[in-house]
């Protein structure tokens, strides 16, 4: 008997460590997570298996298709954005071949058990690119269906993946004589910026906004790489992890759409060093932009229009900017680094 069980991959990331947590308090079915890394051992005791591997393994993908009986994956594997700049091959390699692997994973579950294999996958804000600094601003908040022209490596990546989970969900093998469709049920949702007070982010761009945080709560100076004015949309990651668990948790005909793009709240870099000064007064923030990197955050969208969400699934974040740092992000980080 094959054991059933939700998988997580690229567990050990930030999202990772904020959904299993929550996937584990709300009971179900066990968990079993795949990561490249070493599980985070404070997390043990909260899943089944934590298996070390690469997803590109399709050896150690077969062997996990002859073990389990996985009824969800939340693929959360990737190269980030500014990672994925530095080694576009290898960016191109996990974030497109590492999502076909799974895509492929959860069909031939579906497959094997005739039933749905729900299919969870972030994407993010990086999908658009807004073509200039000066279309960012006049641009406001974004469908969507709005300007998806990315302009990198990540984005490229996280677009097409998009794509094909809609491709595996709703057109697979069109013209085979048995319909594989409705056998995955594929949901995404763009991200944007995410802040977590436990976590430190890796790679990628939006990095900026809780590396202040984090280098302030430890007494470290800062330097920020993007200008002062630049606004980004973001959200605190309990709020990321209750939008993945609300989305998943909706019934099918709720939904319009297979993506959907939210935020909490849009705020400048500046907005982020004067909050931050308000509960640290001993901060040292400068700023030194760097152009290459500032161009990439200039193709992001500073707000995204997320009314689909909030009717289709209930979307609606719980912290603001101000309520992002009273009610978490200073508490949370002040008993970090207590420890
Ligand atoms: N936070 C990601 C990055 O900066 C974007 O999804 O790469």
């Amino acid at each position: 008997m094959r054991k059933a069980v939700i998988l997580i991959s690229g567990a050990n990331g930030e999202i990772g460590h904020g959904l299993i947590r929550s996937l584990s308090e709300k009971g179900g079915l066990p968990i079993v997570t795949l990561d490249i890394d070493q599980l985070d051992s404070s997390l043990n005791s909260t899943v089944q298996d934590a298996i070390i591997g690469n997803i590109l393994d399709r050896n150690l993908l077969q062997r996990l298709n002859a073990e389990f009986e996985i009824s969800a994956i939340y693929h959360l594997a990737a190269v980030l954005s500014k990672r994925a700049e530095f080694s576009p091959m290898t960016a191109h390699d996990v974030n497109v071949g590492g999502t076909i692997n799974m895509l492929d994973l959860a069909m031939e579950q579906a497959t094997s058990r005739g039933k749905t294999v729900k299919f969870f996958f972030p994407s993010s804000i990086a999908v658009y690119g807004m073509g200039s600094g000066e279309n960012k601003g006049n641009a406001g908040s974004i469908t969507e269906d709005d300007f998806r022209s990315p302009e990198t490596m990540y984005g490229c990546n996280k677009l097409y993946c998009e794509n094909l989970g809609i491709y595996f969900s709703n057109h697979y093998k069109r013209l085979s004589a048995e319909s594989s469709a409705g056998l995955i049920d594929f949901r995404a949702i763009r991200f944007p910026g995410l802040i977590s007070a436990v976590t430190r982010p890796t790679g990628g761009t939006t990095d900026y906004g809780p590396e202040m945080i984090h280098a302030a709560a430890q007494s470290q100076p800062y330097v920020c790489f993007v200008r002062e004015t630049t606004s980004l949309p973001f959200m605190t990651m309990p709020d990321a992890i209750r939008a993945i668990v609300k989305l998943m948790d909706s019934p099918p005909d709720s939904l319009s759409r297979s993506v959907y793009h939210i935020m909490a709240f849009s705020a400048a870099a500046l907005q982020f060093k004067e909050k931050i000064l308000s509960y640290f007064p001993e901060a040292e923030i400068n700023f030194l932009v760097n152009d290459k990197r500032q161009s990439i955050v200039d193709s992001w969208p500073a707000e995204v229009d997320d009314s689909p969400a909030r009717q289709d699934w209930g979307w609606k974040p719980k912290h603001d900017l101000d309520s992002a740092f009273d009610d978490y992000i200073i508490p949370e980080i002040r008993r970090r680094y207590a420890e």
